[in-house]
């Protein structure tokens, strides 16, 4: 199987910016990034950043509320002031041999550094692979990891795969089934999450009194230290 995805990925893979670094940095801003936003509002976003911040210790030497602002429309701001953290532990430390040691950094991002920009061979296992492993019944090279992620992203899709496009359809077992809608990402339309972001927005504009604001967004984001209150009035932390 690993040689008809191979073939396949040749021909038709995508040419994302990220697969051409081995930097780990580069690497593992590209994961953060990818853990919830989707690959084609990452990559304008990636390449901004490196370009800002081309290394961990120029991001480490950077302001939470710099971060928080070029994090901003990326969702999950949590994951860009984690992502500054990191950098700062890198940049003081070194990397760690354990990188799921590093804020935001969990074993499918730890694998994926590894294996993309180290050459490690494990498989970074997120939920297309491991969707394509279990309908495949195939334990897939590590080599094969950017093959996996393009094809479950385009063909071995949740609910209707292309099975017809699919170069591993001959061997696999699950051909042409259907599946149950899968769980949808919940709405962000109404939710405590939209009212957080409003919040964040406004006060990455500019400091704001608390009253003009979302009181419990407020106490929220201030929780996860993407704002600080002094005197009644909310800022990013500087
Ligand atoms: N999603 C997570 N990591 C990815 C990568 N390296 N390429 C494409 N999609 C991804």
């Amino acid at each position: 199987m690993d040689t008809a995805l191979s073939d396949w990925f040749a021909r038709v893979g995508r040419d994302l910016p990220w697969r051409h670094t081995r930097d780990p940095y580069a690497i593992l801003v590209s994961e953060i990034m990818l853990q919830q936003t989707q690959v084609e509002r990452v990559i304008p976003r990636w390449i901004a950043w490196l370009e800002r911040w081309p290394t961990a210790a120029a991001l480490a030497a950077a302001s939470p509320a710099d971060v928080i602002r070029a994090w901003q429309g990326l969702g999950y701001n949590r994951r860009g002031l984690a992502l500054h953290r990191a950098a700062q532990a890198i940049a003081a430390d070194g990397w760690p041999a354990d990188l799921t040691a590093l804020p935001g950094v969990g074993p499918y991002t730890a694998a994926a550094v590894r294996n993309f920009a180290l050459g490690e061979d494990v498989l970074p296992v997120d939920v297309n692979i491991e969707r394509i492993q279990a309908r495949t019944g195939h334990a897939f090279a590590a080599a094969s990891a950017q093959a996996l992620m393009d094809l479950g992203a385009t063909v071995c899709l949740a609910r209707v795969p292309r099975c017809g496009e699919c170069p591993l359809a001959e061997e696999c077992p699950s051909r042409g089934q259907r599946y149950e809608p899968a769980r949808k990402q919940s709405r962000f339309e109404g939710s405590f999450r939209q009212r957080r972001a409003g919040a964040l927005r406004l006060v990455a504009e500019a400091p704001r009194p608390m009253a003009e604001l979302d009181a419990e967004a407020v106490v929220s984001l201030e929780k996860d230290a993407l704002v600080q209150v002094v005197d009644g009035v909310v800022s990013l932390p500087e």
